[in-house]
């Protein structure tokens, strides 16, 4: 039994949709501690548990048998409490196989503007290796669907305004990470290793502005205010106070360099090129 977690979530929901393609799905089962996403899930035919990574009861009663558990990271304040639950759990009830997906954070990177989370990714990575069960991880850049909400759809009209400052980072579509993982999880060979899911190169916010301009014949400006300022004017706009928060602090990352990580095995896991940023761009701004 393949057992995934976080399967009503954005990346999860992709993994499982590969995955389905790939096994019966009568052979897959998740966790979701929603009732009505549970029942969507079920919709699908794969068999789904109610269950918190904060509650490890919930957990142990739901790995019974799983050969192979999918833990996408939760970005709680508790992250790496949760991560270490389901660990525990895993190995307390005998699931043979852990696959982690994480951030692919530059570990030199001194002062995390991501603050504890940055600590808990890395932390739950160290737990995983030494917890002696087999394990995948996986070290995933920034989600290329990140980029339209930062921009606005109607950047083409209105240019950029975020601020990354002059910082790179990798980006790559999160449905390739899905697919991804999910080959590796029905496959043999992949026993303990690490895997960098990233695009590269990486770009920085002047340059997708750059590209912007060409593929659009337009001048497509970047301008990076200082974080105040921008928040300021995303509340002037009226974007609600989360999502103001989740810009800001991915621009900060950006800025600090933070997933300016080189090198990637996607295009090997997915058995052929990813999507490259220009594509993204094109299919995303242009089509
Ligand atoms: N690479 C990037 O650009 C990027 C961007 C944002 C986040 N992330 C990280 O990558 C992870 C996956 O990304 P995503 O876009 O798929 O996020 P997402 O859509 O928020 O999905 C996260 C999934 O994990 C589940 N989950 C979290 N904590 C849980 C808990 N304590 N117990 C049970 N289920 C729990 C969520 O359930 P609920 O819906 O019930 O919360 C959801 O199904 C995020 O959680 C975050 O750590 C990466």
């Amino acid at each position: 039994m393949i057992f995934l977690t976080g399967a009503s979530g954005q990346l999860g929901s992709a993994i499982l949709e590969r995955l389905l393609e790939l096994v019966p799905a009568n052979t897959i089962a998740a966790l979701d501690r929603n009732e009505s996403r549970a029942k969507k899930l079920e919709q699908k035919g794969i068999h789904v548990f109610i269950g918190d990574y904060a509650d490890k009861a919930s957990l142990l009663h739901a790995l019974k048998g799983v050969e192979k558990l999918l833990l996408v990271s939760s970005n709680s304040e508790d992250a790496l409490t949760e991560h270490k639950n389901v660990i525990d759990a895993a190995k307390e009830i005998g699931v043979k196989h852990i696959y982690y997906t994480g951030g692919a954070s530059d570990r030199n990177v001194k002062q995390s503007q991501l603050g504890p989370l940055t600590d808990a990714y890395i932390t739950t990575e160290k737990y995983i290796v030494e917890s002696g069960l087999t394990y995948t991880i996986f070290q995933n850049g920034l989600y290329s669907e990140t980029i339209p909400f930062f921009v606005g759809e109607q950047v083409l009209e209105t240019g950029i305004s975020f601020p990354a400052g002059d910082g790179k980072a990798t980006f790559a579509k999160r449905s390739e990470m899905g697919e991804a993982i999910a080959n590796v999880m029905i496959s043999d060979g992949h026993e303990n290793k690490i895997y960098l899911l990233t695009g590269q190169p990486n770009y920085s916010f002047a340059e997708i502005a750059e590209i912007l301009s060409e593929l659009s014949g337009r001048n497509v400006t970047y301008h990076s205010p200082d974080s105040i300022a921008f928040e300021a004017q995303l509340k002037e706009y009226g974007i609600q106070e989360s999502d103001i928060q989740f810009s800001t602090l991915f621009a900060a990352i950006i800025k600090n360099e933070e997933y300016d990580v080189k090198g990637s095995d996607l295009e090997q896991l997915l058995g052929r090129e990813p999507t490259d940023l220009r594509a993204y761009l094109k299919e995303t701004f242009l089509a």
